[in-house]
């Protein structure tokens, strides 16, 4: 309510802003949560709470009046159609050089993502994090981010023998005709449940499509896992349908935190004014750079330095598509949830992952969403005449993912006499490279924080979300994001309450 004042407040609910909420509330701190999204706890008119990526309603955008889907066409047509507005759970944001998707409501992108938890070869975690010690990472944070969100590994007994994986094993099959070396990725969704599934012995989920709006059933988001057992502590409360505009530094060492209630159409119903404590920005990379950027050019937190809004990259993502043939089909019935790829990131070409098209189906198609190591890095910046905050990401920036993941997909496509679909992305489009799935940065580690996530300049003020990680983690992020936040939140708690 107006006028009260909270120990923590928390800015966002997704992965780093759960972890932390669990962690103080256990340290007997009571913390406030606050979330731009819906709560995505009462079903619709449907009875579902979640609607399906094959049926976009309502409840598919954030704020728009029609649809933006990763893959816009299919044989020629294009997919996507008019909808209310609404504040639905997956934001298509755009910049002027990329469309960056993101989660929004309770669980953040847990709501919408693919449940991949994949933990970066060690080798590789020094070119991630490089101010962080990664005995401590491997040994403890990783493990328990693995087990606070419930990853395991899908039976490869089950996976040999499943229809809805037969895009898996044609992926796998092309990809070791080609050396390339495949590997299992362990997920978030129940496994047992998705057997169930496929049994016909309870409700469908993955295997009826559902992923980019939401799993009605078997996925564990953070609504399952970090959240639950966060508000069974009895010290977090959330505040679904509030967005955070201001953090300034009030009376006493305690920080004004301005915050705008929404209705469902993304109307501003009432504004409050709440002190708090300490205030963590958990807003996600996006989320966080923007209020940060505003805040620190408008004069509200002077304090912040010149790193702010700096080091942002897209986890080097590009899409593509491969058109195999007639006696290659990749299966009518394809489970949302992809569960292996290809990872050749050492070699210098890509992780990628073996990605579903769940149409219902078959499509001859074999889908990828590659993570690259590409080197570039856009900026957050006020535009004062505009009143917002803009990313001077490219369109051309992209090519160096394009190049590196040609290396897979070009010799794939040679050895197995194919080529590429032109027509996921546009008319003749092969490469998706015009979005990311994984905002990182523009708030990183060790530069505009100190090594663990404290702001410089506004002592109280943190960050511990995907801001934190200069651009690019080698694989899927949110184990990542995950454990250096329970990296961050320990030395926190020991050293600042
Ligand atoms: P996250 O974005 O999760 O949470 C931030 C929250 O803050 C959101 O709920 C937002 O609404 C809220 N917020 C923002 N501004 C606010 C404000 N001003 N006031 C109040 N609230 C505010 N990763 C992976 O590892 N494996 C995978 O399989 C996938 N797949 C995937 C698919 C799709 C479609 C997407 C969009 C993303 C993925 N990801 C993924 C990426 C993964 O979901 C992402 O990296 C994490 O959710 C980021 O976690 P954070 O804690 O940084 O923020």
């Amino acid at each position: 309510a107006d006028g009260t004042h909270v120990d923590v407040l928390v800015v966002g609910t997704g992965y780093g802003g759960s972890v932390a909420a669990l962690r103080l509330a256990q340290a007997g701190v009571d913390v406030h949560m606050v979330e731009m999204g819906m709560a995505w706890d009462t079903p619709g008119t449907d009875g579902k709470v979640f609607c399906n990526t094959r049926e976009p309603d309502y409840r598919s955008y954030w704020l728009r009046t029609r649809t933006k889907a990763p893959l816009s066409n299919f044989l020629g047509f294009p997919l996507d159609r008019d909808i209310p507005r609404y504040t639905g759970i997956l934001d298509a944001e755009e910049f002027g050089g990329i469309t960056v998707y993101q989660g929004r409501g309770v669980g953040g992108g847990s709501l919408v993502n693919g449940g991949m938890a994949v933990v970066p070869q060690r080798a590789n975690f020094a070119a991630v994090l490089p101010s962080v010690n990664p005995d401590e990472m491997y040994a403890t944070y990783y493990p328990r981010a693995n087990a606070g969100l419930g990853v395991s590994t899908i039976d490869p007994g089950w996976f040999e023998s499943a229809d809805c994986y037969q895009y898996s094993r044609v992926g796998r099959k092309h990809a070791q005709r080609s050396s390339f070396p495949f590997v299992f990725v362990p997920d978030v969704y129940d496994w047992d449940y998705m057997e169930q599934e496929a049994a016909g012995t309870v409700p469908k989920s993955a295997l009826a499509g559902e992923i980019l709006y939401g799993n009605n059933h078997g996925k564990k988001s953070l609504q399952r896992t970090y959240l639950a057992q966060a508000r069974a502590t009895g010290r977090v409360s959330i505040s679904p349908l509030h967005r955070v505009t201001s953090v300034a530094p009030g009376s006493g060492g305690a920080y004004t935190v301005v915050v705008e209630q929404l209705d469902t159409s993304g109307g501003v119903t009432a504004t409050k004014t709440v002190t708090a404590g300490k205030v963590f920005f958990a807003a996600g990379s996006v989320g966080t750079s923007k209020l940060l950027v505003r805040l620190k050019a408008t004069g509200v937190l002077p304090g912040l330095n010149g790193e702010i809004g700096k080091g942002w990259g897209d986890n080097g993502n590009v899409m593509c598509g491969r058109a195999n043939h007639l006696w290659d089909p990749t299966g009518g019935l394809q489970s949302a949830i992809p569960c292996c790829g290809i990872d050749n990131w050492t070699a210098g070409g890509a992780f990628a992952e073996v990605a579903p098209l769940p149409t219902g189906i078959e499509t001859w198609a074999s889908f990828y969403l590659s993570i690259t190591n590409n080197p570039h890095r856009a900026r957050f910046s006020w535009n004062a005449a505009a009143g917002k905050v803009e990313l001077d990401w490219q369109t051309a920036w992209k090519q160096p993912s394009i190049d590196m993941a040609k290396t897979i997909f070009d010799t794939i496509n040679a050895r197995e006499g194919t080529i590429y679909r032109t027509d996921l992305f546009g008319v003749y489009k092969i490469w998706g490279d015009h979005l990311t799935y994984h905002p990182l940065g523009g708030a990183v580690l060790n530069r505009a924080t100190d090594n663990y996530g404290r702001l410089h300049g506004h002592p109280g003020l943190y960050v511990i979300d995907g801001a934190l990680i200069p651009g690019n983690t080698t694989v899927n992020p949110f184990v990542t994001i995950t454990a250096l936040a329970e990296r961050n939140i320990e030395r926190i708690i020991a050293a600042d309450l």
